[in-house]
């Protein structure tokens, strides 16, 4: 599959099934021996379709889910970013969630949808964004290889278990701005 075959848009309500397989895959991958297990084999793909679905659902000027789609269909990959949520951090705009698919990482799909989502956030008015990633994971060197700068470090809980977690930020999406192509299929109503 050639990459320009793959494009990358906006999710809607009927990707919410694919996203959701592919958020217990990836999961399963990217945090055995990080989460507990009972937790990764506690993941369900219907129960997760349903929580996409109102993600989804939610979707607005300011927030959005995107995804990388094969041209025959296939989802590769997904992300969703939208308004800081409170940490102190002086940043405007944060990506939540990241994912691509097993078989598909290493050919660039990571960098256009974050791009994606950085473009998008800087066409909604929002300046500057980070993330948080588990410490333990490592992909979150990816971050430092798309030009993410090390922000904070905190301990939170997830499942019960206290993980340290990272955040990568950057300060200033302009150069982002000239991201969204041709190929991309998104919205452009701002945010002010
Ligand atoms: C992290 C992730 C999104 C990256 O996506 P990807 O499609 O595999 O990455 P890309 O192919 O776009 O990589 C772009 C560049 O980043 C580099 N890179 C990718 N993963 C990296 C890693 N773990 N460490 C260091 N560099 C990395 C690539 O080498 C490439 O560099 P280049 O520009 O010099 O060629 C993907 O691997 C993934 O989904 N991982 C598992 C889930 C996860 O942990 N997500 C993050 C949760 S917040």
């Amino acid at each position: 599959m050639s990459d320009d075959m793959i494009r990358i848009r906006i999710a809607q309500p009927s990707d919410a099934g694919p996203i959701a397989e592919l958020h217990v895959d990836t999961w399963r991958t990217a945090y055995a021996g990080i989460l507990p297990d009972d937790v990764l084999l506690g993941l369900s793909p219907s129960a997760e379709r349903r929580q996409w679905l109102r993600v989804i659902a939610t979707s607005d000027h300011e927030f959005a889910v995107h995804i990388a789609e094969a041209a025959d269909g296939e989802l590769l990959g997904y992300g969703s970013a939208g308004p800081a949520r409170p940490s102190g951090l002086p940043y405007t705009g944060e990506v939540y969630t990241l994912y691509v698919a097993p078989d598909h990482q290493g050919r660039g799909l990571g960098r256009r949808l974050l791009f994606a989502m950085l473009a998008q956030l800087h066409l909604q008015g929002f300046d500057s964004a980070m993330l948080w990633v588990l410490a333990a994971n490592p992909s979150r060197f990816f971050y430092h290889a798309m030009g993410g700068a090390v922000a904070a470090e905190r301990r939170e809980s997830h499942f019960g278990v206290a993980l340290d977690e990272i955040a990568y930020s950057w300060r200033d999406l302009e150069m982002f701005g000239s991201f969204l192509g041709a190929a991309y299929q998104g919205r452009a109503n701002r945010r002010d």
